[in-house]
């Protein structure tokens, strides 16, 4: 191998190894505004895990805009964030939660 490619071989792989380094560098956060308090979920058992649960991607407009279902519907509506959009909530998280919005936004 000749210096030259030697040398360019090493600056290659230099770069790679700052690479993450590079990345965490420019790690960013932002700040997103308050949500408006018509989202607000009612007080009660489960409220917390269904909030934290629920507004990983939308605010919680989206679940008191909604009219009052039964438990099969808001089962569906966990399921649905679940296995169509990707939510990351276990079973049990899962079952709290359809627990909590059937109570508080049931028929
Ligand atoms: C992984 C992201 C994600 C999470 C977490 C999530 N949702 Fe959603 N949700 C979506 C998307 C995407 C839509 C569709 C948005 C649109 O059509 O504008 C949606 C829409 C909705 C709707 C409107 C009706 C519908 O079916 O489209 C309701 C109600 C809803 N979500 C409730 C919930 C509840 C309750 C939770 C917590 C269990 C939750 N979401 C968690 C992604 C998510």
């Amino acid at each position: 191998m000749k210096a030259a490619t030697a040398r360019r071989l090493l600056l290659a792989v230099g770069l790679l190894a700052a690479l993450p380094l590079a990345a965490g560098a420019q790690t960013r956060s932002i700040v997103l505004p308050p949500d408006h308090p018509y989202g607000d979920l009612k007080v009660g058992p489960g409220v917390d895990v269904t909030e934290r649960a629920c507004r990983a991607c939308h605010s919680t407009d989206y679940v008191v805009m909604q009219p009052p279902g039964d438990a099969r519907q808001w089962e569906g509506v966990v399921t649905k964030m679940v296995k169509v959009y990707g939510a990351n909530i276990s079973a049990e998280d899962a079952q709290a939660i359809a627990r909590y919005l059937t109570t508080h936004y049931g028929k």
